[in-house]
């Protein structure tokens, strides 16, 4: 596989390295990995490539790659750069025969989301949108609780993702994750709401199981001279009658990464929150809460599957990100002799669910925007 930034300095593509190596099914072999072209050689040797392999721009790598023998090309390319050059490489791969794994939010426009769904579509290739958090054996546990009616008609969902590195105008010096983050040319129209507020949708939804139909939305701009949404909180309502709150923020001081989901039915509830992710709380109407735990004979085959350890022993984010590559790189396998994948290593996030990120982005900034208190979510 190639990757399409993630050099020196960069955030999510080190971790995209480290959750694809952790099955040893994958080997990196080319890179375009930065847009200054210093740092993408220094960057590419860093990593061993192939001085042929070290590329200083994305599209004589697509070039380059698409024209090597079957058994030396690559399978699939990874995208990990800010969100205004997702679309272009992601097309640029699909033409050239690649399967794509891409970060979220996967386009920058809605219309672009569309337009890369029907490029996967003519081309039959797989594409992988990476929204951690799903990823999590026990985010699959609850998803399959829903599904098989253990809590009931769903009635309620609260889903919120606090953070508090964006207290300060971090924009102002010099940090390359909060720059682009806060520019409407790099980020697209929303901030928070498209940074996590996406996380925290896509995961109301695969828990779920239900479409957001209606939403109404609060979006803030707190720190002073930003230019995006830093904070704001949106109700929902979804396609069975059931409503919802969603909050999104990056000024919630001291705030980390504690994206947490409570979810209730008729006859009891879950609730799950990263900073224990191996655990998830059931509760009943009529007898004490339940505590599941990963790793364990109980939980389903779709949360055994994305464990790696016995219970008890930590797996988080790493592993987290690990289980979205293996069942993306299972699924790209077994289509590529023929076999029909299984269902848990279907279980990804794909171009599908970027198109309902996409959505949720577009109809937050409009509800934000607007006087009327329910907006339609518009696809
Ligand atoms: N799934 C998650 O949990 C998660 C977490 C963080 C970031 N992300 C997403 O990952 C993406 C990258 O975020 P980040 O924080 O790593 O950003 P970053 O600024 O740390 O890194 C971006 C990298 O892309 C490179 N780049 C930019 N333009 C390029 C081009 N034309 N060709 C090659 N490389 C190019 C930059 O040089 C840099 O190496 C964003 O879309 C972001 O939303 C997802």
């Amino acid at each position: 596989m190639a990757m399409i930034g993630g050099g020196r300095n960069a955030f999510i593509g080190a971790v995209h390295r480290i959750a694809i190596n952790m099955d040893g099914q994958v080997d990196i072999v080319a890179g375009s990995l930065s847009s200054n072209p210093e740092i993408a050689i220094a960057s590419g040797q860093d990593l061993f490539f192939d001085e042929e392999r070290i590329y200083t721009d994305y599209k004589t790598m697509l070039e380059k790659e698409a024209a090597m023998p079957k058994d030396k090309r690559i399978d699939f390319v990874s995208i990990v750069t800010p969100n205004f050059v997702h679309f272009d490489p992601a097309i640029m791969a699909l033409e050239k025969g690649f399967h794509v794994a891409i970060d979220k939010p996967m386009t920058f426009t809605l219309e672009e989301a569309k337009k890369l769904k029907a490029k996967v579509d003519e081309t039959g290739l797989t594409l992988l949108l990476t929204h951690t958090y799903t990823g999590y054996p026990m985010i699959k546990q609850a998803r399959q609780m829903v599904k098989n009616g253990v809590i009931g008609k769903i009635r309620k969902v609260y889903v919120e993702y606090p953070q508090g590195w964006l207290s300060n105008f971090l924009e102002g010096s010099n940090n390359k994750q909060a720059e682009w983050r806060t520019d409407p040319k790099r980020s697209g129209i929303a901030g928070a709401m498209g940074d996590i507020g996406t996380h925290a949708f896509n995961m109301a939804e695969y828990v779920t199981g239900l479409k957001v139909s209606k939403l109404c939305a609060d979006l803030n701009v707190v720190v002073d001279g930003r230019l995006l949404d830093d904070d704001g909180a949106v109700l929902l309502k979804f396609d069975n009658g059931a409503s919802g709150v969603l909050m999104a923020s990056q000024i919630a001081a001291g705030e980390e990464n504690c994206i947490k989901i409570r979810v209730y039915g008729e006859k009891g509830g879950l609730e799950w929150k990263q900073e224990d992710a191996n655990t998830l709380l059931v509760r009943w109407l009529d007898k004490p809460t339940e505590i599941y735990r990963a790793g364990t004979g109980y939980v389903s085959s779709y949360a055994s599957h994305n464990s790696r350890t016995p219970a008890g022993h930590p797996e988080g984010y790493l592993e987290a990100f690990g289980n979205l590559y293996r069942n993306f790189i299972l699924t790209v396998r077994a289509k590529m002799n023929g076999e029909k994948p299984k269902d848990e290593w279907l279980d990804f996030p794909g171009v599908e669910e970027g198109i309902r990120g996409m959505a949720f982005i577009e109809n937050v900034v409009a509800a934000g925007k607007s006087n009327e208190k329910w907006r339609e979510f518009v696809v």
